[in-house]
């Protein structure tokens, strides 16, 4: 696995892997685990030659949030990933990715101010700007994302349709713990008494999705049953729970074909999201 710590690096040899078949990428801010192991399982079965990044994006972090305590776990991350047969690694400093005095933004109007944009303003913006760099960089014939962060995946497509980006984006499904707690990076945050709060998200979203397969089809009513498994654990505070439209992002009062059933919570002080998608089977 050749690192690259430049964008130059990077780039030197991309007249040799044109040559070599599809080149398929996975942009990661690292602290690795399963669920972006299997995005690399994915780009290795669906292209010859495949390049991760790992770059904990400072313009996707509020001024409050995690930035500095996000989990830094570089040596490791470069093993998993040499194991997983990965042919390059981009690990880019934040100067090298920001040029001094860079006010160039990406951004997906009307979009990236909802759900978890609502809650941490400029968050999208910041990845679709880092995301669409990447792009840039790598040049990647097609690009894996993760369906744990819905609404991430929801911008990204429409960037790359809006810009004409000649990058195939792939969703692959969200990789869970045991009992149902979505995997991040973010997990390491909890204390063994909130890990076990944390699986609320889960329960809720399960809750929604039996009252979904008996019948219901009212959004009102699926939430409420949903906010009362929710409710049920005191170690958790609500920042939104949603249903949605999956490519508008719109609030829908019932359900005709499809939804996605978003959440994001504080386990403590730990922020964790995890959505699942509710489709009608008697829609064809
Ligand atoms: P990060 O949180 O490191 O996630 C990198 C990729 O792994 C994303 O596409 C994410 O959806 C996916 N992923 C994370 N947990 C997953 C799980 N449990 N199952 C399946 N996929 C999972 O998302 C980002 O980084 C950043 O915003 C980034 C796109 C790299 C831009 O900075």
């Amino acid at each position: 696995m050749k690192i690259c710590q430049t964008i130059a690096e990077m780039r030197s040899d991309q007249g040799a892997r044109a040559k070599t078949g599809r080149f398929g990428f996975v942009p990661t801010m690292g602290a690795l685990h399963e669920g972006h192991l299997s995005l690399v399982r994915a780009a290795k079965k669906q292209s010859e030659v495949v390049a991760a990044s790992i770059f904990v994006n400072p313009t996707q972090f509020g001024p409050n949030e995690d930035f500095a305590k996000y989990p830094r776990t570089f040596e490791r991350d470069c093993e998993l990933l040499k194991n997983e047969g990965v042919d390059f690694l981009f690990a880019p400093s934040a100067e090298e990715m920001y040029p001094k005095g860079a006010v160039t933004w990406v951004t997906v109007e009307g979009l990236s101010d909802k759900l978890c944009g609502r809650s941490r303003p400029g968050h999208f913006r910041g990845v679709t700007t880092v995301v669409s760099k990447l792009f840039h960089i790598v040049e990647p014939d097609i690009a894996f994302f993760g369906q744990k962060d819905a609404v991430q995946l929801v911008l990204i497509r429409r960037m790359v349709r809006d810009l004409n980006m000649p990058v195939e984006i792939v969703g692959c499904p969200i990789v869970r713990e045991a009992d149902g707690l979505a995997m991040s990076s973010r997990n390491a945050y909890l204390s063994p008494e909130e890990r076990k709060s944390a699986t609320v998200l889960n329960r809720t979203l399960k809750e929604i999705r039996k009252h979904f397969d008996q019948g219901e089809r009212s959004t009102s009513k699926l939430l409420s049953a949903g906010i009362k498994i929710f409710q049920q654990e005191p170690g958790a505070r609500l920042d939104y729970l949603e249903i949605i439209d999956p490519e508008s992002l719109h609030a829908a009062r019932t359900i005709s074909k499809e939804a996605l059933v978003a959440i994001a919570a504080y386990i403590g002080t730990t922020r964790l999201i995890d959505n699942g998608m509710l489709q009608s089977n008697l829609v064809v």
